[in-house]
């Protein structure tokens, strides 16, 4: 370890709180798919600052959109109107499925899936919620109630309120916990952090009915899945299952702080003047940013290559399944959010590590399985090189 290396490690224990298990890895700079660290090493990075870099680090035409903003007007009040918040919501209604064309934007996943299960309980006066075991949706009080797992709720279970919890996957056991007292199921329609589960193709429809038939709402998480990722703009078109209410986050900012909930106006129309806001909540300049990741997707028809370029990696990790390579048990995901699955945490943990060795960065979710989320334009050269150091890696172990 480096002596710049070991100085920030010590900086940190001193100044900060404790909350995140770190990589032994310090970044300093970053450009398209390349992260370098703070003794100048590269890395090609598969995991786009967590799912959120979908155009790359410090894309060019965000930089310049950022700074023409930071020029204009940074921030100001929500008891004003601006343009910068309106241009990103009609981008966004285009993308929404119908009948879904209102937004209300904020600064992250969590607070995005507070909004929504505050908009829920004002459109059904419910105030019961379910949610999936092995679901993610933040670490805000409301949002950690829903967290599917225990070992990250118990904690907390003196002062957030939890949901009932039902099996993802299962549609018997949610149509089971939906009834008239539930105000909405929140779903991811791909649980990223719980290890890039996908569901039976049947599953959203089937909530999608549960919902309806008990006067309860569906909440789609698309914090990870949205924008571009599972190869669909929203991957709700995977199965053409519309929400009452979406949450985005992640990609929609490309490292920017933005997040947001949109829905139906019935559903919307609920919500009266202060029951919700926040003083960031649709800042202009994290707004510009994220209209220019949405422009970029669109122009560069990114949405397209995420599935072709999904399509060929999943292709390649199959191939060391089939070859029984390092015991890798199997391959899931769609477009470029996709898991490499182990039989043992400990392989999966090794291989990890190899690979930010060998300069490729990947995440490691629900312990035994490798995620690879790219950002959507990552060129093809790289993501070939990284995936070769993969299959060498994977193949030696
Ligand atoms: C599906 C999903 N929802 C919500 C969140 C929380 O987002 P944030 O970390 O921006 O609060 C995440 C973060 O990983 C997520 O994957």
């Amino acid at each position: 370890m480096s002596e710049q290396f070991e100085a920030i490690v010590a900086r940190e224990k001193r100044l900060y709180a404790p909350t995140a298990r770190r990589w032994p890895l310090a970044l300093s700079r970053g450009a398209g798919s390349r992260v370098w660290d703070l003794d100048g090493k590269a890395y090609i990075d598969l995991t786009a600052g967590w799912g959120v870099n979908a155009i790359g680090h410090c894309h060019p035409r965000m930089v310049s959109a950022i700074q023409d903003q930071c020029r204009t007007l940074m921030q100001t009040t929500n008891i004003v109107y601006t343009e910068a918040q309106l241009d990103l919501a009609e981008r966004l209604d285009r993308i929404a499925p119908d009948p879904i064309h209102r937004s209300f934007l904020v600064s992250s996943g969590t607070e995005a899936n507070e909004g929504a299960l505050k908009l829920a309980h004002a459109a059904t006066g419910r105030s019961r919620f379910v949610a999936a075991l092995g679901s993610f949706h933040g670490r805000s009080l409301g949002a950690i109630g829903l967290l599917g797992q225990e070992k990250h709720r118990a904690r907390w279970r003196a002062i957030a309120r939890e949901a009932d919890f039902v099996p993802y996957g299962d549609l018997a056991a949610a149509e089971g916990a939906i009834d008239e007292r539930v105000a909405a199921m929140i779903v991811e329609p791909i649980q990223g952090e719980g290890g890039v589960n996908v569901p039976p193709p049947d599953y959203l429809a089937g909530l999608r009915r549960a919902c309806h038939a008990a006067g309860a709402l569906l909440i789609l998480d698309e914090v990870q899945t949205g924008i571009g990722r599972t190869g669909r703009w929203l991957a709700l078109e995977h199965s053409g299952v519309v929400p009452d209410i979406l949450t985005l986050g992640k990609g929609l900012g490309g490292g920017m702080p933005i997040a947001g909930f949109m829905a139906t106006d019935a559903v919307m129309d609920t919500m009266q003047p202060g029951d919700h806001g926040g003083t960031y909540a649709g800042n202009l300049v994290t707004c510009r940013a994220a209209d220019t990741v949405l422009q970029v997707i669109e122009e560069e028809d990114l949405v397209r290559r995420a599935e072709r370029l999904g399509s060929q990696t999943r292709a390649r990790l199959e191939r060391l399944v089939e070859r029984g390579a390092g015991r890798a048990a199997g391959v899931r995901g769609r477009g470029l959010l996709l898991g490499l699955v182990f039989e043992q945490p400990e392989e999966a943990a090794h291989l990890h590590a190899a690979c930010r060795e060998r300069g490729v960065l990947v995440s490691l979710t629900a312990e035994r399985v490798l995620r690879l989320f790219p950002a959507l334009n990552i060129p093809e050269s790289e993501l070939d090189q990284a995936l070769e150091i993969l299959e060498d890696l994977v193949g030696s172990a």
